[in-house]
């Protein structure tokens, strides 16, 4: 038995709904722990492709429980939408196989008006959020003014709420209808009703029967709020120990943190990025790599691997493994580089700088390597890459001191390198 934290070590995006449905095979619960459904996370499955914004990606396994826990935002209509599509793909997801915890903040219409309007109002400053409220909603339980969903069953808890909030004051020219609101979230708690228990009791019953659990991020490390690059980040803790907090167990109980690492590097929304490329290879990065938002479709910004960011992600994760994604997309450059260090006003840093002035202006240190003109996208074995494929991996696993146990070169799940350690 396992309990294995699945972190993105980017911006996102990095193939984080790929790889946690892979090892979900053999899992007995998938638990989402922050973010909400400005995730999105793809899964590709025969000729399916699933799009999970708030349900854990171990849904498409019969046998494998889901976990939204107290560290998400929900937006409760999203949640039935998502329920809703899953069927249409022939995923029927019963309050049996997904659980929500009572005391997860909801996003009301609300937020995410106030989310676009804070957003129109940077003007330079844009975050370039997703426009889902997460923000808003984060910014309520922090100021202890959130309605949870425990709330939601209750109709004059909730209403109380909706009305003692602020909100009004903040969007003067609002045209929603307080008592239509306070409506349709009383019914959305209805049926949302069976889907809740205590999931942190349920999670730690878990544990305690010697359960395999992946606790599942979303967004990635430089997303976070605290150690990402803010103000350019979102408003919740994808790092590992945010998967302490946002699923209610202790420390000791996680096992291992896999962090998910694209072979290059892409990022959407704005904010500061300096292995980003603005050349032919950057387009082509894009393109190859399909590089488009999965939730709101816009392009996504692309460049090179960063290790000085890598190693960040691994030291503030507490990494034990590695898996490698989109490696496949790599085919065909003759050369690949690798940052190992920024020139921040004519000095060499090796160290990421957390002051987002500093990251701005750094100018980035490569090491070329070779690349290889072989199609790997149908290669199963380590050992059957091209020799410069398997040099990069191996550069990395190198440079970052955690060992690589898998590489993805495709988006099926048979698209996957199963690297076996030896013990
Ligand atoms: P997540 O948010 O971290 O789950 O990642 P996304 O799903 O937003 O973006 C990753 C995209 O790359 C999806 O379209 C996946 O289907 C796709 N993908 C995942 N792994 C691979 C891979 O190894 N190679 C290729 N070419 N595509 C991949
Ligand atoms: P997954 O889980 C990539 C980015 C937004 C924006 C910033 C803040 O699929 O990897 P927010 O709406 O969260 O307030 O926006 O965070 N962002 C993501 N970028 N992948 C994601 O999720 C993201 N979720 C949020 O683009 O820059
Ligand atoms: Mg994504």
């Amino acid at each position: 038995m396992a309990v294995k934290v699945i972190v993105g070590s980017q911006w996102g995006d990095e193939g984080k709904g790929k790889i946690t449905d892979i090892l979900a095979e053999n899992m007995d619960l998938v638990v989402r722990y922050q973010g909400g459904n400005n995730a999105g996370h793809t899964v590709v499955v025969g000729d399916k492709t699933f799009k999970l914004h708030l349900i854990p990606s171990g849904v498409l396994y019969k046998h494998c429980q889901c976990v939204i826990a107290n560290g998400v935002v929900l937006d409760p209509e999203v949640f039935f939408q998502e329920i809703e599509t899953l069927k249409s793909q022939g995923i029927i997801v019963t309050p049996d196989q997904l659980k929500v915890s009572s005391i997860t903040h909801v996003i009301l219409p609300f937020h995410r008006l106030l989310d676009n309007r804070q957003e129109s109002k940077r003007h330079e400053e844009k975050i370039g959020t997703t426009g889902r409220g997460i923000g808003p909603t984060y910014t309520d339980k922090i100021a202890r003014a959130g309605v949870r969903v425990m709330d939601l069953m209750c109709r004059e808890r909730l209403s109380k709420k909706i009305k003692k909030h602020q909100w009004e004051q903040l969007l003067p020219d609002h045209t929603l209808d307080v008592e239509a609101i306070i409506d349709q979230y009383f019914e959305l708690g209805k049926k949302l009703k069976p889907f809740v228990i205590d999931t942190s009791l349920f999670i730690n019953q878990a544990i305690d029967q010697k359960k395999n659990i992946i606790l599942e991020g979303a967004q990635g490390t430089m997303l976070d709020v605290d150690h990402g690059t803010y103000p350019f980040v979102t408003s919740s803790n994808p790092v590992s120990g945010g998967a302490c907090v946002g699923a209610g167990i202790g420390p000791h109980k996680i096992d291992e943190v896999l962090g998910v690492v694209k072979a290059y590097v892409s990022r959407v929304g704005e904010g500061p990025f300096p292995t980003e490329l603005h050349c032919e290879t950057g387009l082509r990065l894009r393109e190859k790599g399909c590089e488009y938002g999965t939730t709101t479709g816009r392009p996504r910004r692309c460049g090179w691997l960063d290790m000085v960011a890598l190693r960040y992600a691994i030291r503030v994760n507490g990494m034990t493994e590695i898996c490698l994604t989109k490696l496949d997309v790599l085919d065909g450059l003759s050369t690949v580089k690798v940052c190992v260090g920024y020139q921040i006003d004519g000095e060499l840093l090796t160290e990421f700088p957390l002051d987002v002035d500093d990251f701005t202006s750094a100018e980035p240190i490569y090491e070329e390597l070779p690349g290889w003109t072989e199609d790997i996208s149908g290669i199963t074995d380590f050992d059957q890459l091209p020799a410069n494929a398997k040099a990069y991996v191996q550069h990395i696993e190198k440079k970052s001191g955690v060992k690589i146990t898998m590489v993805s070169v495709g988006s099926r799940r048979n698209q996957t390198i199963h690297i076996l350690q030896p013990n």
